[in-house]
């Protein structure tokens, strides 16, 4: 009976939002989600309404991604493949989470969203959907009409009085929020292809970045950002100064090749130059606050959280018991961390807390040990014992 459509302003849920409604004769609500994107969204508001949406919600949920998503992310140290530090997969829950309840709010009984079917997105999105609101009805476009691609689009554009946009279209995707700007598709899908020139939307130019490096301390209150160079920011806020910062000086490229949950490979091209210093920082933080066994055995449910981010379960139970195993980790990571920041790249240069178990006076080459030197000379020769006996059974070997 009424539809609320994930909409950004943009070609294909600007079809959507006009197909919807030629389709199943509903009213459809434009849903936007302010995650930091940076547009006019009173601009869109109104293409909405030219588009013809009967309503349109817009929600800002800039701080709830950051603090309650980006944040927890950071510290479970979640990167997927090696590089990449999930922006977009992030994102995701939070927009479905708050399309739910503008879903809810306008009395409406199905959602659509404008992912692709052979994506990420559309898994996320419908997850979280179903692991929140069972009850709602999903509508996947692109996974039922018939349009193939970009030129289908526009020719329905046209026949519908729906305005595209006049300014020359990319060569190829993005996805932007507070974390990140994502590229994709068109002339990034041949991966011996590097970016094309003038891409990148945030970053300097490593090479161009400035000949002077920049120093900046970041300070963690149980695992959180809470400070950068002194002055206390919300978790927005300093998201967006860390951003700045490194995107000065270039910081947080990434190219690679992924694996789609799908099955299929996608190259994608990220800029994520905050978050990649706020991971850096809060790595040495705990590198003075973890127990030993504690931060070995975190590192692996850091593997397994951004698996479960990037296949879209955010909302699963599996999910709420790492996040809760994992700020239990964080309870003694309090303390600050200062980065020098030099073309492309940051260095850890110091890190201090208040709380940390390092001492200094026990490692110290000048002081006396705590243990008596015989005892570490019987724990090397304990743990020696089977490397003696290998040994003795490798020389046979050869002997033989
Ligand atoms: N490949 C990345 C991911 O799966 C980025 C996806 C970008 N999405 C988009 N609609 N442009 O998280
Ligand atoms: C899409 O297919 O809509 C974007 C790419 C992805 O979701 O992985």
């Amino acid at each position: 009976k009424k539809i609320a459509l994930a909409y950004s302003g943009g070609l294909d849920t600007s079809v959507i939002l006009a197909w919807l409604k030629e389709t199943y004769g509903v009213p459809v609500v434009a849903f936007v989600a302010d995650v930091g994107q940076n547009e006019d969204l009173a601009a869109v508001r109104e293409k909405a309404l030219a588009t013809g949406a009967d309503e349109v919600v817009v929600a800002d949920v800039r701080e709830e991604f950051v603090r309650d998503y980006v944040f927890p992310a950071l510290a479970a140290h979640a990167v997927y493949e090696g590089s990449y530090l999930l922006g977009t997969a992030l994102a995701r829950p939070v927009i479905a989470k708050a399309l739910v309840a503008a879903a809810r709010a306008t009395g409406c009984d199905a959602i659509a969203h404008g992912a692709t079917g052979k994506g990420n997105d559309q898994v996320r999105f419908e997850l979280t959907v179903a692991a929140l609101a069972p009850e709602l009805g999903i509508i996947a476009p692109w996974r039922t009409w018939s349009f193939v691609g970009r030129r289908d689009l526009l020719a329905y554009a046209e026949q519908h009085g729906i305005p595209t946009p006049v300014t020359a279209e990319k060569p190829y995707s993005t996805d932007a929020n507070a974390m990140h700007i994502s590229y994709e598709g068109g002339v990034l899908e041949d991966p011996w292809q590097a970016p094309p020139e003038g891409m990148f939307q945030w970053t300097t130019d490593p090479e161009k970045a400035p000949d002077e490096p920049a120093f900046v301390e970041i300070a963690f209150e149980r695992g959180r950002p809470v400070a950068i160079d002194g002055e206390a920011l919300s978790p927005f806020r300093l998201l967006e100064r860390a951003n700045a910062l490194g995107a000065r000086h270039g910081i947080g490229r990434v190219d690679i090749v992924e694996n789609r949950f799908i099955g299929l490979k996608s190259r994608g091209v990220y800029e994520t130059p905050g978050a990649t210093l706020l991971m850096q920082a809060h790595r040495a933080v705990e590198s003075l606050t973890l127990d030993r066994e504690v931060a070995h055995f975190k590192e692996t449910l850091g593997l397994k959280f951004a698996e479960l981010v990037y296949n879209g379960f955010w909302f699963s139970p599996e999910m709420e018991l790492l996040r809760a195993t994992l700020t239990h980790t964080q309870r003694n990571v309090t303390g600050t961390a200062r980065l020098k920041l030099y073309k492309g790249a940051a260095y850890v240069v110091g890190r201090k807390s208040p709380v940390g178990l390092y001492n200094a006076e026990a490692v110290s080459f000048e002081t006396r040990p705590q243990v008596a030197p015989a005892d570490a000379g019987g724990f090397i020769a304990i743990h020696s014992l089977r490397l003696r006996q290998q040994a003795r059974l490798s020389s046979e070997d050869s002997a033989g």
